[in-house]
């Protein structure tokens, strides 16, 4: 069935929230998502240190912050993203990642704080990482898949835009994984 467009929709009215550049959080958002290291099951090369994390307290990876606005065509997803920092054996924390659920949808990552990367890829092999520093807009073209990576020894916050119809496939991501990882090399980031 075609999801409805907001020009088939009635006309709703503007809004504003506020967001905590600094803390990384939005005021009044409605979905809260928090992923602990027990959720990060499979996605990282050291698995025994993961489970050595999550039998030692299994610390919160990250949150996503939403006010959500109607998922149609036409409006525009946002939400804040706030990536702790941490490793998992030599590997820095990560979010999962994913394509869009409907694939030809892109994104804008405005970094607000901390360091690291966005590690991205395509199903036809391509792969890229750019990096992530307060002010640097990464621009996530349509049917890239993309994953954040925090480097740095504070939380890695972004402001993300989308179309508010794009959804998330995780699933092929679990399977394929990202060609591209960051690991820490004698104290400094290096993508292998
Ligand atoms: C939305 C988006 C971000 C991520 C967030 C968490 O399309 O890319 O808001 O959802 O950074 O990462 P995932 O969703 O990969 O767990
Ligand atoms: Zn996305």
């Amino acid at each position: 069935m075609k999801k409805k467009d907001a020009a088939s929709s009635e006309i709703m009215n503007p809004f504003a929230v506020t967001i905590g550049l600094d803390e990384g959080l939005m005021l009044g958002a409605k979905n809260h998502l928090g992923r602990r290291a027990s959720d990060m099951r499979g996605y990282y090369a050291d698995e025994a240190a993961l489970e050595q994390l999550v039998a030692a307290g299994d610390p919160l990876h990250y949150e996503v912050f939403e006010v959500p606005v109607p998922e149609q065509a036409g409006h525009l997803m946002y939400c804040i993203s706030k990536l702790l920092p941490g490793v998992v054996g030599d590997e820095y924390w990560m979010t999962k990642g994913h394509y869009h659920e409907v694939p030809g949808t892109a994104e804008i990552y405005l970094c607000l704080r901390g360091e690291g990367y966005m590690v991205m890829k395509t199903a036809d092999g391509r792969a890229d990482a750019k990096r992530m520093v307060r002010g640097q807009m990464v621009y996530v073209p349509p049917f890239w898949a993309h994953r954040s990576v925090n480097t740095g020894g504070e939380p890695l916050i972004s402001f993300c835009v989308y179309p508010a119809e794009a959804g998330h496939n995780y699933g092929d991501i679990a399977t394929e994984g990202f060609p591209q990882r960051v690991f820490r090399r004698h104290g400094q980031p290096v993508i292998e």
